[in-house]
């Protein structure tokens, strides 16, 4: 059956400085969003927000998929409850191959009961599905066996994330500028997995990105604008191609209140490079 990614009226303040002021955006399995916005409009804070990260803390909204409430949970039970979130910056982790890290994360998604220290699926199984995946996807099977991001180029790291997405099988996958740092071939390879994977498991895809590069690879059936924290477009694909040609001037004009609050954002930013780095 087909699931709803619901978020309404979400507010969210980092260290007690508002940044999303009431958004509203609702996905549905299957389909395909974009989340256009300028830099430190609150893109990262809403994929952050969802996520659980502890430095954004919601005051005000919800977030439900199929009415359970997002919000209420740990990060990981919002991966079991179909959530997944490829990272603008992904975190390394040394000494933990990518197999051994997407064995258990492939473990305790598909089997939400689970406890630590619990069997793992069995290894025959697991190699087996992700062999079929690597090769899927066109990837070298050598590379399951690499520490998870250490020392991957950039374009390596969002493979890595794409097999992850091949692998746990979410309902809904944000992609938070999955393009940025990529030459066009990687964002171009990156892409084509994704629509891939997507297309076979009926994933919601909310792709984040101020580039309409990435767009002409993964077509989104809705285009959102995010500008001073809050949505204030919905349409389209000709969205993309009205950014693209007349940046943001006319958003800023049809929208005073929201610039006033991109502006502030903006003044306010510099100094603290991105909250979710570290996460
Ligand atoms: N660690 C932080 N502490 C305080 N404010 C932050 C921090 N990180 C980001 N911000 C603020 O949040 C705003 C939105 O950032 P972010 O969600 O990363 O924007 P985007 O992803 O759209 O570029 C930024 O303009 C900045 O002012
Ligand atoms: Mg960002």
């Amino acid at each position: 059956m087909s699931k709803v990614l619901k978020i309404e009226n979400l507010h969210v303040g980092i260290e007690g400085k508002e940044i999303l002021r009431g958004v509203n955006l609702t996905i549905r399995q299957g389909e395909v969003h974009a989340l256009m916005g300028p830099n430190g409009s609150g893109k990262s804070t809403l994929s952050y927000a969802l996520m659980g990260h502890p430095n954004y803390e919601v005051t005000e909204g919800s977030a439900t998929i199929d009415g359970v409430n997002l919000l209420e949970l740990e990060a990981d039970e919002r991966a079991k409850a179909g959530l997944f979130l490829a990272f603008q910056y992904p975190t390394t982790i040394p000494g933990v191959t990518v197999a051994n890290f997407l064995r258990h994360a492939v473990t305790n998604v598909r089997n939400p009961a689970r406890k630590e220290g619990e069997d793992l699926i069995p290894m025959r199984e697991f190699r087996k599905e992700i062999r079929e995946q690597m090769d899927d996807l066109g990837m070298d099977q050598e590379f399951a066996r690499r520490y998870l991001n250490e020392g991957f180029s950039g374009g390596e790291k969002k493979r890595a994330e794409v097999l992850q997405l091949a692998m746990l099988k979410p309902a809904f996958a944000i992609l938070d500028e999955t393009d940025s740092g990529l030459d066009i071939d990687a964002v171009r390879i990156v892409s084509e997995g994704v629509n891939r994977v997507a297309a076979k498991n009926d994933t919601g895809v909310l792709v984040i990105t101020h580039y309409e590069r990435i767009l002409t690879y993964i077509k989104p059936q809705f285009v959102h604008i995010l500008f001073g924290g809050r949505i204030v477009e919905s349409g389209g694909p000709e969205l993309v191609k009205q950014l693209e040609s007349q940046g943001y001037d006319w958003v800023r004009e049809r929208y005073p209140e929201a610039a006033r609050d991109e502006d502030e954002m903006e003044a306010a930013k510099h100094g603290h490079a991105s909250a979710g780095a570290a996460f």
